[in-house]
């Protein structure tokens, strides 16, 4: 989507949709108040009037959009409206749209910019057949503003953020064929075109390090596992002690030797969810130039069963030195994470570490599709993530971690077993990675295992499919609570 900020005296494009986004309580005039007359359209945030005639300003098309209440129309609000527009009318031909908003404000035009940008993403590289109807047609946005200089600064970091997302859901939709380990490495490693650096460990190194919780769950698959290292240095102080993010990428998640049903396992695809926000995150902070340290590293594998897959029953050693009963082979996040978040803690002694994970199928018995669980052992840092997650609606719940449950992971044979009994399987799930947390670093774990993908339910922002959740609310916490 190409986006134009420009004062009300710009010409309008040929095969532009005039989108006037309007508070409730609204009086339209002329045709427009006939089409409100012959209507229930108040202005209510959601309603829309869509009107097939020509408007003054030259657009072939009026899409009225309400917005709500004054006091509540917001940021969020400029964006859901504005999206709101663009699907209705995104596979109409029409080339354009041209976006008048119910106040001038600079912000909230920045906002309605970023809302195209992500109702707009599309995932059609592997469709060769599509009908040409079908295929959106919008294509570019003005948005009227008094002071378009002003909202196209407003808006750079805001694009940086959309490009990560974007960058986030296209690797969670890419098929396991396509996107494994070393591939999503590759994609990583393009990224220090946006000044990141990055760092790729194979086995060799890997099994070096002694991470044997992360190489015994990519043993059963061809394809060699990886470690992926992102550094941003936007501080002042390129030496200052980092902050960092740790993500789950199990690039397809049959289960292993313990293996998952048949039925629903393409979504498997998706296991790299937590990676993939990581990563996005990393894309937008550089693309903005975050004022901030940041370290991103992501564990990547391939959880297959094969003749060299680890079996039910293995001990294996983890970097940390704590040996792991593997009693189901199915429970491979949480093993890829205690390596990659023990490389991280000794290697940058960050601020905090905050790992995602589409870890437990159990998150979405408990929160459902819409809520991510937040797991931590500190309030402070549970109480930003929860605040970034208000302001960028990713919505988040926070989830106990009583000390009690931490039994059902003692191993009779091991230090820890990988898997408890079934009640309370996220729970158990967030208090094996804390047996990998040193020293009571604050440590915050977002399980992300019902937001990662969408189903049914579309939002404007979010169309099916992958979410790009985590990049958003990160990027906003780091913005708030750890730039200077
Ligand atoms: N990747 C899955 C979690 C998952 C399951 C995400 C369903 C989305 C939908 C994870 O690796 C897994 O398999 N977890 C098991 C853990 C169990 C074996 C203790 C689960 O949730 O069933
Ligand atoms: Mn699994
Ligand atoms: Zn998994």
């Amino acid at each position: 989507m190409e986006i134009e900020f420009v004062a009300s005296g710009a010409p309008t494009p040929a095969k532009t949709a005039l989108v006037r986004i309007v508070l409730e309580g609204a009086v339209l005039e002329g045709a427009q108040a006939q089409a409100q007359a012959a209507s229930r359209f108040t202005g209510q945030k959601g309603q829309i009037l869509d009107l097939l005639a020509q408007d003054a300003s030259g657009a072939v098309r009026v899409v009225v959009v309400g917005a709500g209440k004054p006091d509540g129309f917001d940021a969020l609000g400029a964006e859901h409206a504005a999206a709101s527009a663009y699907h209705a009318v995104k596979l109409s031909g029409l080339e354009a749209l041209r976006v008048e908003l119910p106040s001038q404000d600079v912000n909230l035009a920045a906002h309605a910019a970023l809302g195209l940008r992500l109702a707009s993403y599309r995932f059609d590289k592997y469709r060769t057949k599509e009908a040409a109807e079908k295929k959106p047609t919008v294509k570019a946005a003005q948005i009227l503003v008094a002071d378009p200089d002003a909202a196209l600064a407003a808006f750079a970091g805001l694009a940086a953020v959309a490009d990560g997302v974007a960058f986030a859901r296209d690797l969670v939709s890419e098929p396991a064929n396509i996107l494994y380990p070393a591939e999503f490495a590759r994609r990583v490693k393009a990224l220090e075109s946006l000044g990141l650096e990055v760092e790729v460990l194979g086995e060799a190194e890997m099994t070096e390090l002694g991470m044997g919780a992360l190489l015994g769950v990519g043993q059963g698959s061809v394809r060699e596992s990886q470690l992926a290292i992102m550094r941003w240095k936007g501080a002042d102080d390129k030496d200052a002690q980092p902050i960092a993010f740790v993500g789950k990428g199990v690039c397809f998640d049959t289960g292993g030797i313990s293996i998952k049903p048949a039925d629903g396992m393409e979504d498997m695809k998706f296991d790299m969810g937590g990676a993939a926000a990581v990563t996005g995150l990393m894309y937008a902070l550089a693309g903005r130039k975050a004022k901030v340290n940041v370290v991103g590293v992501i564990g990547l594998v391939e959880n297959m069963p094969d003749g060299n897959a680890q079996r039910p029953g293995d001990v294996v050693t983890t970097m940390s030195g704590q040996t792991v009963e593997v009693i189901n082979t199915d429970a491979e996040g949480r093993l890829v994470l205690a390596d990659a978040i023990t490389y991280t803690q000794q290697r940058f002694k960050p601020k905090f570490i905050v790992n995602l994970a589409t870890l437990t199928g159990a998150i979405i018995v408990s929160l459902g599709m819409d809520l991510a669980g937040l797991f931590s052992n500190n309030d402070e840092l549970s109480q930003n993530l929860l605040d970034a997650s208000t302001a960028e609606a990713e919505p988040l719940w926070r989830m106990p971690m009583p000390a009690q449950y931490d039994r059902n992971i003692d191993s009779p044979i091991a230090d820890m077993k990988n898997v408890g009994a079934r009640p309370g399987g996220s729970i158990t799930a967030a208090l094996f990675i804390q047996r990998f947390v040193e020293n009571n670093l604050p440590w915050a774990h977002l399980d992300i295992a019902g937001t990662a993908w969408r189903k049914n339910g579309a939002v404007p922002t979010s169309p099916e499919g992958a979410t790009g959740y985590g990049v958003r609310l990160l990027n906003r916490m780091v913005a708030d609570k750890y730039e200077g």
